[in-house]
């Protein structure tokens, strides 16, 4: 079920250890639907928190997804928005603090307010983290699926993304650790095409993922997805848009479709029928349980 004979290079090279060649994208394995915790088990667990990628590892999610900001230090800070309102409930933005100061917010208190239903005692400590933190948690016993957030806006931080999966050794210096089943340990992903062809120039042997929004059904012209294929392992569109001829031209151009983000069971199994590669969700455990019946 290799998709062609240069994915079959590019997955062996996964599995020796190997750097794919320079300049071609790595293809992902397309005989496994991956489940991949967004923001962590965030259906439970206040969102990209030490507990929320605990719960995800624990039920079996093959990556957990972290979105990164630079901090006013330009450190890489673990959160989706730029702003503190919507999880902390304070008005500062991501960019007028340190990477210090984020990490003595304690934003668990302010999800246990906001979730009565699901508050727990244990969240009341839990600060935003650095991706430095996750890492060192975590380590070579998970696989990380990172998103640059708005990284026009920033400088060199795809270099800064580098040199911490580097120093955690989750990418050597020429190649990406594999886990025991044979993916990668890290997956990046971002909605800008010149962050991904930056990082391919600098690291071929990265699987990089494209995220796209469409107003309505997915479309990509032919010569959009060639050159999507000249750097990319795969995209990221929405449940909304998603469709089995797109997911299908995708296929055809060695292109693996990861969906988000999807936590209703009837819509997970649709995209496992749909022959989806993967969804991003923030109830793991559904997600595992069900592409496991697969
Ligand atoms: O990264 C895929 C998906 O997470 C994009 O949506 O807004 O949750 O980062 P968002
Ligand atoms: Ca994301």
């Amino acid at each position: 079920m290799i998709r062609n004979m240069f994915g079959w290079l590019a997955i062996l090279s996964i599995f020796s250890g190997c750097s794919a060649d320079a300049g071609d994208p790595v293809l992902l394995p397309d005989d496994r639907f991956l489940t991949i915790a967004h923001r962590g088990a965030s259906a439970y667990r206040p969102e990209h928190s030490i507990p929320a990628y605990l719960l995800a590892d624990e039920m079996g999610a093959d990556y957990i997804e972290l979105d990164l900001q630079m901090t006013r230090d330009g450190q890489l800070a673990v959160i989706h928005d730029n702003r503190l309102d919507r999880l902390a409930g304070m008005p500062e933005r991501v960019r007028d603090l340190t990477l210090d100061e984020m990490r003595r917010i304690p934003y668990g208190n302010h999800f246990n307010e906001e979730n009565p239903g699901i508050a727990d005692p244990d969240f009341a400590g839990v600060t935003f983290s650095g991706l430095s933190d996750v890492l060192s948690r975590f380590g070579n016993t998970a696989n990380y699926y990172i998103e640059l957030k708005d990284p026009g806006k920033w400088g060199e931080m795809e270099e800064a993304v580098l040199r911490d999966l580097t120093a955690y050794g989750i990418i050597g210096e020429r190649d990406v650790e594999s886990d025991p089943e044979g993916l990668p340990r890290v997956i990046l992903q971002s909605f800008s095409e010149q962050s991904l062809i930056r990082l391919h120039e600098l690291r071929p042997d990265i699987p990089l993922i494209r995220l796209y929004s469409f107003k309505g059904e997915a479309h990509l012209s032919s010569s959009t997805v060639r050159k999507l294929a000249g750097y990319a392992s795969g995209v990221g569109i929405p449940a909304a848009s998603a469709h089995s001829d797109f997911i299908e031209k995708m296929h055809d151009a060695g292109l693996a479709v990861h969906i988000f983000t999807v936590n209703d069971e009837d819509e997970i199994q649709k995209f496992i029928d749909m022959g989806a590669d993967g969804i991003f969700t923030d109830r793991p455990d559904a997600a595992v349980r069900l592409s496991q019946r697969h």
